[in-house]
């Protein structure tokens, strides 16, 4: 598979591949190592039906469901009602989760099992704006100090979905979907079990951190991911129509750019669970 980079850090651009002719058998383990070692990979001109992209995701493990649906579906990440008309309130609830989408997150960091890959498809865009910013957390771990790395070795952090969202405003992060899950708790550094690299896994989901009091655990983690997500580290995606991206939940940042919401924009995205080979039950934090 020809590949060009996409960022100094991380990502490559994965050229000639119809992600519909990926199977388990033929040009998976391909993807799965360019996977491992890039943390992002992009795939112009895919035009993936629904279920050819849950076929595709599926080939890294089980898909996420949140909503505990007879089977997993595609979750559009859009600015359209249930009718296809366009929301342009910023004062809609659906709005203002989607600008909870615009800090800097991890997936499913606050599930009990959380997200390994998220696949990310481009329908319609608007003609300015929705860009989606990505960081190597990889390459953030490597850039600190080696006294900070060895205590963040030793630290836990705690997740909670509403936490992001009443960042947004307290009232969004009252929704049932945003208290359904206690308080995750993972180890802060990801060792990668096939390459040994490690990463920092945070988000904007994390509401505490190990034997810190709740304010300063907020500034520690704010830090870091300001640490993380210096200019130059920053890969800006800039959508086509029918751009697929996938990236490593363990080893990146990502968050979503506004766009002028009379505009639609509709990205179809799904996530895929952590399983125990990809380094899941290590994270626990009393592993
Ligand atoms: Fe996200």
């Amino acid at each position: 598979m020809r590949t060009t980079p996409l960022h100094r850090d991380f990502g490559v651009e994965v050229h000639n591949v119809s992600l519909k002719d990926i199977t388990a058998s033929q040009g998976y383990e391909d993807l799965r190592r360019l996977f491992e070692e890039h943390s992002l990979l992009l795939f112009r001109d895919q035009d993936l039906s629904d279920e050819a992209q849950l076929e595709f995701g599926a080939l890294f493990g089980p898909l996420e469901d949140r909503h505990d649906r007879p089977k997993p579906e595609i979750s559009p990440v859009a600015n359209l009602d249930a009718t296809g008309a366009v929301i342009s309130s910023e004062a809609d609830r659906h709005v203002q989760n989607l600008r909870a989408n615009f800090l800097w997150h991890t997936d499913s960091t606050f599930l009990p099992v959380p997200a390994l890959v998220n696949v990310l498809q481009a329908r319609t865009l608007p003609n300015e704006g929705g860009e989606t910013e990505l960081v190597s957390t990889r390459a953030g771990f490597a850039r600190l100090d080696p006294a900070l790395q060895d205590r963040l070795r030793k630290t836990v952090f705690r997740h909670r979905y509403a936490h992001s969202r009443a960042k947004i405003d307290p009232e969004l992060a009252k929704q049932a979907l945003f208290t359904k899950w206690t308080d995750q708790q993972w180890k802060a550094v990801w060792r990668n079990p096939v390459n040994g690299a490690e990463s920092l896994y945070i988000a904007s989901h994390v509401c505490g951190v190990s034997d810190m009091d709740d304010a300063a655990g907020q500034a520690f983690a704010d830090e870091l991911v300001e640490a993380m997500t210096v200019p130059d580290a920053i890969y800006t995606h800039i959508w086509r129509p029918n751009d697929v991206l996938i990236w490593d939940e363990r080893a990146t940042l990502h968050r979503g750019r506004p766009w002028p919401y009379q505009q639609a924009r509709k990205l179809v995205s799904c996530c895929v669970s952590l399983q125990a080979r990809d380094g899941l039950e290590e994270m626990r934090a009393n592993a």
